[in-house]
């Protein structure tokens, strides 16, 4: 028993250690004495839960949801509850089989590319994102729900290279090119809650799971949005924010020191050039 007790524990300090490569670690996964005793005791107090998604039981997401409660068991246990309820109030197991046809051409995401971690990335180009369209058109739930797919695409993602060892990270990143954002098009008030919806939607549901945020040809109204975000968002994702101002070469050298040209658009100084359709390469 204590034996048995004692392999256990064992297993799961190597198996957290055992997630990164030490060099490229990034997210920090090692843990204190008593951080460890506290993830066993979430596991326990979970232990009887079901849970509609493989990742919301795995310990990298245990230990996510901990941090966000500062190692609170119990806030961390109803925190994770509460994704569970949001998550099948919103349908989330179809997400990605709805059709997203009318979407897709106006509101242009990308998850397929990777950074040299080989971490998945979220690419868009925002400023051809007409918020106040959707707005105007009763369409905004859709776009948020799309943006939200897109969350949950890279972070699927990110558990699955991880697991066939295609990655040495255990993020993902946001790369939004906001090269001639418009007041009228992103910053109407019908639009605000956009931004509102969507940091409250990462920090509650995927905490602890971007490893950078690039900011690129950021105008000065970005400033609007960033006060708008910045009450909600957690000292980890600012910290992983980079505003980057409309230099070329000084948002370039930001952004390809993480990743390789062929992992990013055109757009970006990349070459991967996209048809209007998902993530498809013309
Ligand atoms: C990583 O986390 C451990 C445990 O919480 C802490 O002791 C250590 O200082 C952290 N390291 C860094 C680089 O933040
Ligand atoms: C992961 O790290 C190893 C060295 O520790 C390296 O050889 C490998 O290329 C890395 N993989 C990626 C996807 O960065």
């Amino acid at each position: 028993m204590g034996g048995a007790k004692l392999f256990f524990t064992v297993c799961t300090s190597v198996l957290i250690v055992s997630l990164v490569g030490k060099t490229f670690s990034l997210e920090n996964l090692s843990l204190t004495k008593a951080e460890k005793q506290k993830l066993d005791q979430f596991k326990d107090a979970v232990s009887k839960s079901n849970f509609p998604a493989e990742w919301m039981q795995q310990e990298l997401t245990l230990v996510r949801y901990l941090r966000a409660r500062e190692w609170d068991v119990r806030r961390a246990k109803s925190m994770l509850l509460e994704t569970v309820t949001w998550w099948e109030e919103n349908n989330m197991k179809d997400i990605h089989n709805e059709d997203w046809a009318s979407i897709e051409k106006d509101y242009p995401l990308h998850t397929d590319g990777v950074d040299k971690l080989g971490q998945p990335v979220i690419v868009l180009t925002f400023s051809e994102w007409d918020l106040r369209q959707a707005a105007v058109q009763g369409g905004m739930n859709r776009v948020i729900r799309w943006f939200i797919k897109g969350f949950d695409d890279v972070h699927l993602k990110s558990f699955e290279y991880h697991k066939l060892g295609k990655t040495n990270g255990t993020q993902w990143n946001v790369i939004s090119n906001m090269d001639k954002l418009s007041r009228q098009q992103h910053l109407c008030i019908q639009c605000l809650r956009f931004y509102t919806e969507l940091a409250l939607t990462f920090e509650s549901r995927y905490p602890g799971a971007i490893d950078k945020i690039y900011v690129v040809n950021a105008p000065s109204i970005f400033q609007v949005i960033l006060g708008l975000v910045n009450p909600i968002l957690s000292k980890s994702t600012l910290n992983a924010m980079q505003v980057l101002g409309t230099n070329k070469e000084e948002w370039g050298r930001s952004i390809y020191s993480h990743f390789s040209k062929d992992q990013l658009p055109e757009s970006l100084g990349g070459t991967r050039s996209y048809s209007t359709a998902w993530n498809e390469i013309s």
